[in-house]
């Protein structure tokens, strides 16, 4: 690093220039000319408070890592057409700066598609307001949004590509690309956007098998695989011909456990206390080692989908992502070692000597907040934004919003009797109110959601208030993402004409001053209720918060979204970072979206808690 300027200001072409800073032959990848084994894991900085960058990092280098994989979220750095935004857990520049502090090398893989269980693996939701778009192709309106994307990451992170002297080693164009389609312009395209943008060695990282490879692999690009890495490898080895993308073998995605889908009867996935899955896990990556081959686990470090930015996957229903990124990864949420991380750390060190390993970071000690009482502040529907108006209701991206959200309010103008129908599906989970009181949900997270039978008279007031319970990030129902309504809602045969649309992104919750009615006591058929409180902590530290009785909702700590709750888990506590809270005063708002009168306080506790309940609103 202190080299080169002064070479360059000899004006002199040192052999150490002519060297590529970093590439590959067929057996090792070179950096600086010198064999790399990449000894990786991945972590996402849009998932980790920014405060909290630097000890997730340095916990990476203490178990051993050389390098760090992570995804970069386009949705939230482009949260409207043409705008940038890089601040607090965007400022992805800065985050790799602190990785390159750490003594971490990276491999940036931005997408633009990227899965990794995120709002529409990574796409920003105003795509789908776009004339034309189709997401994932050769699609000239598809890759002119990227495109601006791509530049302008390029242009943030230009002084820490390698080229130039700094740590990013590398960049993976699109992911898995090959499960989904093989259509070898788009994968081009987006190469040479890359190569544009980024000046740096790019690779493709598929699944392990013949068909993958073959959609997915372009002259250029390394190819790599990921999942179980004998047979991935053995079938990079088979298939992958072309010699422009072959190299040393990397598996880009070893999976130690797998992430957690909001359901009744998901359990947590964790390897944790299980002696012979951790022993899988570390033999695959001994095994990995002793091949010369290299590796990223994923995840290293999951952290959490802060506010509303899970993805979803979908099987045979929308299988939400929960809050807790948690993966059962070697770090967990809160950024605390356990029985993987000790392993897998034994197991580098096992092979790179133990002494190349920097000493284990002290963790600080969790803390208890005692029940915090809340009481009830605001009716959501007495806080209500200046409506849209709509003869038919459309979705919620036409009105400007992406996450969060909709209420669509109907007064009936003739009496009319039937099954309700909410547009072609219920995108996702629609609460149905008849005068404000709740009489039925219909949730597209079930094979066979709920129907609800309406009889509505002249001038009932009809509220659907719909939840985007996160855009689907694999396959192919990745192409039509729109929440909210798209159709007509019928009842029977009855198409419901004009509609008032309220927007509720959520961002921040509403306060009592915005409200113009008086919170009534709240009974199961009530409409969302806001709860609040405050309360002091003697010392500041993490906790995770535990909310006894409340069935789904939200919650905000100081203006912070910590993310969706819901009875059914397997997650029943919520991560609260210190890095969020101070001594005295903090504010805490609850959002009960179907509240029974049961619930009251939220507490802290240092030990979180995994486990299911029934979905009230399914076991009638
Ligand atoms: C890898 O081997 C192939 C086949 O022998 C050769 O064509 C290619 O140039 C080699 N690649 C590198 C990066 O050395
Ligand atoms: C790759 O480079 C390393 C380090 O220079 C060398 O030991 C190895 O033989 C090379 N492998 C191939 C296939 O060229
Ligand atoms: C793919 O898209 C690029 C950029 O729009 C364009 O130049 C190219 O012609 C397209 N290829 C095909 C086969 O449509
Ligand atoms: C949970 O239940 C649903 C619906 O009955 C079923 O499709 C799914 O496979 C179940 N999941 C597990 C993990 O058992
Ligand atoms: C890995 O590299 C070492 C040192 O270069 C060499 O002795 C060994 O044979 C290689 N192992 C494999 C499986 O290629
Ligand atoms: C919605 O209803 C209106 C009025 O009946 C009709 O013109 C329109 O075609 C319907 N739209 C759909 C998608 O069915
Ligand atoms: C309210 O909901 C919670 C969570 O589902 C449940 O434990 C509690 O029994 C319910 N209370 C009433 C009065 O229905």
């Amino acid at each position: 690093m202190m080299l080169k300027p002064l070479v360059t200001a000899l004006g002199l072409l040192s052999a150490a220039q002519a060297i590529d800073p970093f590439t590959w032959n067929n057996s090792t990848f070179l950096l600086h000319g010198k064999p790399y084994q990449i000894i990786g894991g991945q972590m996402d900085p849009q998932r980790i408070p920014h405060e909290l960058w630097s000890d997730r990092l340095s916990k990476a280098r203490s178990m051993g890592l050389n390098t760090i994989f992570s995804y970069v979220y386009w949705d939230q750095l482009v949260p409207k057409p043409g705008e940038w935004h890089t601040d607090g857990n965007n400022d992805i520049a800065r985050y790799f700066k602190t990785a390159q502090e750490a003594g971490l090398n990276i491999v940036l893989r931005s997408g633009p598609y990227i899965c990794g269980e995120h709002e529409w693996g990574g796409f920003p939701a105003w795509l789908s307001t776009i004339p034309g778009m189709v997401v994932r192709t050769n699609n000239t309106e598809f890759l002119s949004a990227a495109k601006f994307y791509i530049d302008h990451l390029g242009e943030e992170l230009k002084d820490l590509m390698v080229t130039n002297g700094g740590p990013i080693l590398m960049a993976q164009i699109e992911n898995e690309y090959g499960s989904y389609g093989n259509n070898h312009d788009y994968i081009a395209t987006l190469r040479d956007m890359m190569r544009e943008a980024y000046g740096i060695p790019l690779y493709t990282n598929d699944g392990g098998t013949q068909t993958d490879l073959d959609g997915g692999q372009i002259a250029g690009a390394l190819a790599e695989t990921d999942g179980t890495p004998q047979s991935g490898f053995a079938a990079r080895d088979k298939y992958v011909t072309d010699p422009s993308s072959l190299g040393p073998l990397l598996d880009g995605e070893y999976y130690i456990t797998w992430l957690d889908q909001w359901a009744s009867n998901n359990t947590f996935e964790t390897d944790e206390g299980d002696e012979s899955a951790i022993s899988t896990a570390t033999s695959d990556l001994a095994w990995i080692l002793n091949h010369n081959a290299s590796f990223s686990i994923y995840m290293f470090h999951g952290g959490t989908n802060w506010g509303f930015q899970n993805g979803a996957d979908w099987g045979d229903a929308l299988e939400p992502i929960t809050t807790s990124y948690d993966y059962g990864a070697p770090l967990d949420e809160s950024g605390r070692t356990n029985d993987i991380y000790h392993a897998v750390r034994e197991t580098i060190g096992a092979h790179i000597g133990m002494d190349n390993i920097p000493d284990l970071v002290a963790e600080k000690p969790l803390i208890e907040i005692s029940p915090i009482t809340l009481k009830p502040s605001v009716n959501m529907f007495d806080a209500l934004p200046d409506p849209i108006h709509k003869t038919i209701p459309v979705n919620m991206e036409l009105v400007g919003q992406s996450y969060g959200f909709i209420l669509y309010r109907h007064v009936t103008a003739d009496a009319t009797s039937g099954t309700l129908k909410t547009g072609d599906a219920p995108r996702d989970r629609v609460l149905v109110y008849v005068n404000g009181k709740r009489v039925g949900v219909i949730d597209n997270s079930y094979e066979v959601p709920n129907t609800v039978d309406l009889t509505l008279k002249k001038g009932d007031v009809l509220d659907l208030l719909i939840e985007n319970m996160g855009r689907v990030n694999f396959g192919s129902e990745i192409i039509d993402q729109r929440k909210g309504i798209v159709g007509n809602v019928t009842v029977s045969e009855t198409v419901l004409l004009d509609w008032e649309l309220y927007t509720l992104p959520l961002v921040s919750p509403p306060t009592a001053s915005s409200s113009t009615g008086v919170t009534k006591d709240p009974s199961v058929e009530s409409s969302p209720i806001f709860y609040t409180g405050t309360f002091d902590v003697d010392e500041v530290g993490d906790t995770f918060l535990e909310l006894p009785g409340w069935t789904k909702g939200v919650v905000w700590v100081n203006g912070v979204n910590l993310g969706r709750y819901w009875t059914v888990g397997p997650q029943q506590t919520l991560y609260l970072p210190g890095v969020y809270l101070r001594e005295s005063g903090n504010s805490i708002t609850v959002l009960a979206l179907e509240p029974n009168g049961s619930e009251g306080s939220v507490q802290g506790i240092k030990t979180r808690n995994w486990g299911n309940n029934p979905d009230p609103d399914m076991s009638s």
